[in-house]
Order: structure tokens, then C-alpha cells, then sequence
């Protein structure tokens, strides 16, 4: 889409706003044009004894006549001097009124409509840009992206700000403005245009090498933004990992690239302001030099080359409209740099939001018109799954799955098998490549995205918290909730007392991304979360991977309540936490190796045996034994009670364990 199309497609409905300020600029630049009038009309009257010719006021002038006497008037002139000059005052000032009254309407209606614009584009930015799929946000630097709806709308603001109104009034003032001198003496007009040619030369070689400069100083800009906000996000990594120096470097090269590119715009700017200056004054020494000695009479004629400025056609008066227009006509092609610049600043700020709005969203309503209720029952099957992450190779290769209404179920498998991938391709957050991914029955696809989602809860590998309270971070999924219900889901996931430790309690603030939290707050409050929305799909990622071992004992007695009469997809690394579920599913390279209840797979002497042998290996090497270490685990199916060892690379940090205690693969 074109730049202008842009403007005018969101520019949709401030039609009338746009018409009044496109009116304002018209006045304006009339009551500039005409306020050069005034001294004119005195000067000839008292300088040449001509009488002012007034279009529509004229009359007004004659009623004036009775101030100040005819004695020395020619016999020829109508109006008396007195009534010129009050006449002239007058209409200077109400011109001069009329000017402020029209720019302060103008610049009034200029900025709120740019405001309008602005909100309009982020708000319609930011609503696309949650619509757009995870894979495309996957391949997105969020700097960049939070670059498009502050900078890059604010160019565009900025231009309809003080751009637009600039360009139209630069255009009309010139248009006005020839035409005026050319209907004074057109001869003349000619003589006082002989710097126009170079002038424009200068500034368009100087405008379009500025226009290069910004545009390399802003993506520096961008740059050095990008960095900056990659390092401060990775600020403990950048730390841990003592990368200071090395990201100052970095940072440093960025800066010193925008340091360069925003110099030579100075320069240029430096250089551009002068010359445009001087030849102004060439222009202007011109115009005083032959206006004055025109407008001196004594059968003064000037010519140059064929053309000859006759006697008589320029007055004192004429001359001093002139001086005044060389102003007015020069201020334009001055503002014509910094226009460029914003305007070409706008136009690929508009580019990099039409970029974002024509990417292709979710699909949010189905092809198939949805005809089932509202509650899913929580049926989930995949049937010959084939999925991987754009540009990369397959991730999920063949997968069949059922998981009946209600059951629980854990998917284990070595970091990097797919498990998450898996169950994100459920609430459809990932579309397959191949198979298809059914709940009760219906292809993901044929539901309402909305209603697929709000089936399902999520509790992620990394909980985000979102700036709000507490409570409002909890009720997230339910904002209708009442205060006993969410105390209650606080409660069952082991996170009311600490809650009401809070300065605030309920009512303490979560910084951003919840900061102000410890990654197990962080994790029971999203699992109080997703005890509130009370869905009937409920897909847990390691939910207690960040929780020492008392807190993961008592959130995984959190989740059997909260999993009872629901589907349950929990995936665990921690093989001492599946006690409680109906089935296990081991996943190995995007593929179901191994599907069972605990006690089948233990005894079987396959995969998962082998992880669990591991894992008791492990700990048996440690060699200390530690009760308080240990999780009690009642496998489901088998209904027996089992004392299941905490995974190794766990203990070490836990009890301090030989520190060259290799680290099974996969277990955290
Ligand atoms: N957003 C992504 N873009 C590209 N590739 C991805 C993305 N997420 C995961 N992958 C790749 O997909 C594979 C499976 O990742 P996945 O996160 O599903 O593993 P996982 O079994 O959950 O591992 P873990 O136990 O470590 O969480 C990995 O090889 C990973 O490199
Ligand atoms: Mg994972």
C-alpha cells in the first residue's frame, strides 16, 4: 500500500477534521499573503498620491473620509491620506487576528488528529499483533517489534503534526505568492526569481543527501535499541557469564555507527542553513538594488537581456510587498528538508506497520460453522501427528495419541523430544504439517479459536506474570471471580500464605513480567491460575521445576485435586512426580516409544524402566541419604507406595553432593 493510501485509510472518519484544517491552512496562508497590503496602500498613497484598490472592502474605505483633510490631494484621488493609513491599520490587525485565531484552530485540530492516528495505529498494531501466530512471533526481535508501535508511530504523528499543514502551506504560499507578484508587475517578479533555480538546486541535492542520512542514523538508532534492550533483558546471563566487556564492545560499535551517520546529517544541516541563507540575501540585495532604483521614478526603466521592467511598475509600495514576499517565498523551500525528512521518516514507519498488518492472523472463526456447546469434555487425540517449527526439520514424527475425558496423563522423554511441542499444538498454537489434532472428536481447526482456548488451561515451563495485583494476575482467566473462590485456588496451590505475607496481600502490585517473584511463586501462581479457570483440559509443563522439594510435595497434592474429573497432559522430567497419573507416555525423538501405566512401564524393562534405573542409580551413587529428600509417590495404577529418589543433578544442589557427579541428560 502507498504512503498516501495509508494516511488516508486510517485517516477514516476525521474527514471533517482533516477538511477544516485543510481550510484553516487556505486562510492563512491568505491573510499571510495579504497582510504585506497594509504598508503598501500607505506608502503609495503618501509616497505616489495613488488610491489602495480593495476588492470587497472598498466601500469601508470611503465611510473613513471624513478623517483628515484634502488640502494637499491631488485632484485625482478619492480617499484622504488619514483614511488610508487607519484603514491600512485596521486591516492589519484584523488580518494579523484572524492569522493567530486560524493557528491556533489549525494547529489544535493538526495534533489531535495526529493523536487520533496514532492511538488508531497502535491500538490496530497491537490487536493484529496478538492475533499473529506463535511461529511468526518465534521468528520476531521484540525490540523491533516494540520499535514499530512507538517510533514508527510517532514518526507518522509527527508528520501529520507538522508535516502535512507545512506542505500544503508551502505549496499555497508559493502559488499565492507568484500569482500576487505577477499581477503587480510580472516583469519584476521575473527579475526577483533569478536566485530561485540554484536555490532549488541546493536544496534538493541537500535535502535528498539529509533524507540519506537520517535514514542511516535511524537504523543505527534501531540498532543500538536492539542491543540494548537484547543485553538489559539478558542482564543476569550478561552477568553470570561475566560478558560485560564484551556486550560493552558490542554496544560501543553500535553506538559509534549512529554517532556517524547522525554526524554527517549535522553537517549537512550545517552547511545547508548558510548557503540557503546567502543566497537570499543575493536575492534580496537584487530586489532592494533594481526596486530601488525603479520605484525612484525619474523614467527609471531596468532591463535584462529582452526583458525590460517598464517604467513606473514598480512603487515604493510594491517594492515592500515584494521584501516581504521574498521571505514567505524562501521559508518553503527551506522547510522543504526537514518535510522530506519526515515525510520519508513516516513513510517507512508505515512501511514496518503494513509489513506487521499484512501478515496473516490466526484463523479465529472456523471454515466449518461450529455447532457444539461451549464445554468441551476434554477428549484429546492426535492421529499421525507431523509437525516441526518453521525452517527446521520435524519435531513431531508420526505421533498417535488418545487421551479419554478425565484421564492423566504424563509425558516424559529426554529435553528436545518434543513434549512441549506436543502439547502446544493442542490450544493451537502451532498448526500440524500433517495428521490431525482432534478434542472430543473435532479437528482443533473446526473450532472458534476463542473457545478452543478458553477449554484449555496452561500452566508453562516459565510462568509470566502480567503488571496488575496479585489477585487480578490470578483471576486472569476468570476476572468475574469473587474474592473467597480466588483465595481458594491460592490455597489449593500453596501460594495463599505466601500471599498473605505481601505487603498488600491480595492487592501487592507484580512487576513487570513478575520479577518481584521467585520462580516458584511464580509457577503456584499460575497453577493458581489454572485451578480458577476451571477447564476441562488442564496441560501442565513442569510445573514444579522450579520448586524445592517440600513446595513440588505439596503442588503435586494441589494437583490431584485440581486434576480430579479432568483431562490431564502434565509433563514432567521429574519421574518421582507421576505417582499420581493414569498412563505415561514416553516420547523419544518426536516419537511414542513407550505408553502405560507406571507400574506396567517400570516392570517392562524398556525406556522408561531405564530413565527411572537411572535415576535411582544416580541417587544411589550419591551415597548420602537424605529422607527429607525423598517424595513420597503413590503410583495411581498400581496402588501401591513407593519411595522414589530425588533425580541426581537435583540433589547436588540440594545437599551439595560431589560436584563432578555427571548430569544425566535430561534431568534438570
Ligand atoms: N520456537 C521454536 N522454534 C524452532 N525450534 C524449536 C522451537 N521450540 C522448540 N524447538 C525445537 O523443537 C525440538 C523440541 O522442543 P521441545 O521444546 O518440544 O522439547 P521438550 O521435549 O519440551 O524439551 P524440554 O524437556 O527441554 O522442555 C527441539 O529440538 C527444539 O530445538
Ligand atoms: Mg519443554
Amino acid at each position: 500500500m502507498s504512503f498516501p493510501r495509508f494516511l488516508i485509510t486510517h485517516l477514516r472518519g476525521q474527514r471533517l477534521r482533516v477538511s477544516v484544517a485543510v481550510a484553516m491552512t487556505f486562510g492563512l496562508v491568505a491573510t499571510d499573503i495579504l497582510s504585506a497590503f497594509p504598508l503598501k496602500f500607505i506608502l503609495d498613497k503618501v509616497a505616489h498620491h495613488q488610491d489602495p484598490t480593495i476588492p470587497f472592502a472598498g466601500g469601508l474605505l470611503g465611510r473613513l473620509d471624513s478623517l483628515g483633510g484634502r488640502d494637499e490631494l491631488l485632484p485625482a484621488e478619492v480617499h484622504t491620506q488619514m483614511a488610508v493609513i487607519v484603514f491600512s491599520g485596521a486591516m492589519f490587525l484584523v488580518l494579523s487576528v484572524l492569522n493567530a485565531l486560524m493557528t491556533h484552530l489549525q494547529l489544535r485540530i493538526a495534533a489531535s488528529t495526529a493523536q487520533n492516528l496514532g492511538r488508531r495505529l497502535r491500538t490496530t498494531v497491537f490487536a493484529h499483533l496478538a492475533r499473529l501466530p506463535l511461529d511468526w512471533h518465534g521468528r520476531q526481535r521484540t525490540g523491533d517489534l516494540v520499535q514499530r508501535i512507538t517510533g514508527n508511530v510517532a514518526d507518522i504523528e509527527k508528520l501529520v503534526t507538522d508535516g502535512l499543514v507545512d506542505l500544503l502551506s508551502g505549496i499555497l504560499t508559493l502559488l499565492g505568492i507568484v500569482a500576487v507578484m505577477a499581477m503587480l508587475s510580472w516583469q519584476f517578479t521575473v527579475v526577483s526569481m533569478v536566485i530561485a533555480p540554484p536555490l532549488f538546486l541546493i536544496v534538493v541535492r541537500y535535502t535528498l543527501a539529509i533524507k540519506a542520512a537520517a535514514k542511516r542514523t535511524a537504523k543505527a538508532a534501531g540498532q543500538v535499541a536492539e542491543v540494548a534492550s537484547e543485553d538489559l533483558t539478558a542482564i543476569a546471563e550478561v552477568k553470570g557469564f561475566t560478558l560485560e566487556e564484551r556486550e560493552e564492545a558490542n554496544f560501543a560499535r553500535h553506538a559509534d555507527r549512529q554517532r556517524a551517520a547522525g554526524a554527517r546529517g549535522g553537517r549537512l544541516q550545517s552547511e545547508f542553513s548558510p548557503l540557503v541563507l546567502i543566497l537570499l540575501a543575493v536575492g534580496n540585495a537584487t530586489l532592494i538594488t533594481v526596486g530601488g532604483w525603479l520605484a525612484a521614478g525619474h523614467g527609471h526603466r531596468f532591463s535584462l537581456g529582452v526583458l525590460t521592467v517598464p517604467e513606473g511598475a514598480v512603487t515604493v509600495g510594491s517594492l515592500t510587498v515584494f521584501l516581504a514576499y521574498s521571505k514567505l517565498l524562501y521559508q518553503p523551500m527551506k522547510n522543504l528538508s526537514k518535510l522530506m525528512n519526515l515525510t520519508s521518516s513516516a513513510a517507512s514507519g508505515a512501511e514496518r506497520l503494513q509489513e506487521i498488518l499484512d501478515e496473516i492472523p490466526e484463523m479465529i472463526e472456523p471454515v466449518r460453522v461450529y455447532r457444539g456447546g461451549e464445554r468441551l469434555r476434554g477428549e484429546v487425540t492426535l492421529r499421525n501427528v507431523v509437525f516441526g517449527y518453521e525452517g527446521g526439520e520435524q519435531v513431531l514424527r508420526g505421533v498417535d495419541l488418545h487421551v479419554p475425558a478425565g484421564r492423566r496423563v504424563a509425558l516424559v522423554g529426554l529435553s528436545g523430544s518434543g513434549k512441549t511441542t506436543l502439547v502446544k499444538l493442542i490450544p493451537r498454537f502451532f498448526e500440524a504439517w500433517a495428521g490431525e489434532v482432534l478434542v472430543d472428536g473435532v479437528d482443533v481447526d473446526d473450532y472458534p479459536l476463542d473457545l478452543l482456548r478458553d477449554n484449555i488451561s496452561l500452566v508453562l515451563q516459565e510462568s509470566v506474570l502480567f503488571e496488575g495485583t496479585v489477585r487480578e494476575n490470578i483471576a486472569l482467566g476468570r476476572p468475574d471471580a469473587t474474592d473467597e473462590e480466588v483465595a481458594a485456588a491460592a490455597r489449593k496451590a500453596h501460594i495463599h500464605d505466601t500471599i498473605l505475607g505481601l505487603t498488600g496481600g491480595y492487592e501487592a502490585r507484580v512487576r513487570e513480567g513478575g520479577k518481584n517473584f521467585s520462580g516458584g511463586q511464580r509457577q503456584r501462581l499460575a497453577i493458581a491460575r489454572a485451578i480458577l479457570r476451571d477447564a476441562p483440559i488442564l496441560i501442565l509443563d513442569e510445573p514444579t521445576a522450579s520448586l524445592d522439594v517440600e513446595a513440588e510435595a505439596e503442588v503435586m497434592r494441589a494437583l490431584q485435586t485440581l486434576v480430579r474429573g479432568r483431562t490431564v497432559l502434565m509433563i514432567s522430567h521429574r519421574l518421582s512426580t507421576l505417582g499420581s497419573v493414569d498412563e505415561i507416555v514416553v516420547l523419544d525423538r518426536g516419537r511414542i516409544v513407550e505408553q502405560g501405566t507406571y507400574a506396567e512401564l517400570s516392570r517392562a524393562g524398556g525406556a522408561f524402566a531405564r530413565m527411572l534405573d537411572e535415576q535411582n542409580r544416580f541417587s544411589a551413587g550419591v551415597g548420602r541419604d537424605r529422607t527429607g529428600t525423598h517424595t513420597v509417590v503413590r503410583p495411581a495404577a498400581a496402588g501401591e507406595t513407593r519411595i522414589l529418589p530425588v533425580p541426581p543433578a537435583w540433589r547436588r544442589l540440594i545437599d551439595g553432593g560431589p560436584a563432578d557427579q555427571p548430569l544425566q541428560e535430561g534431568a534438570r
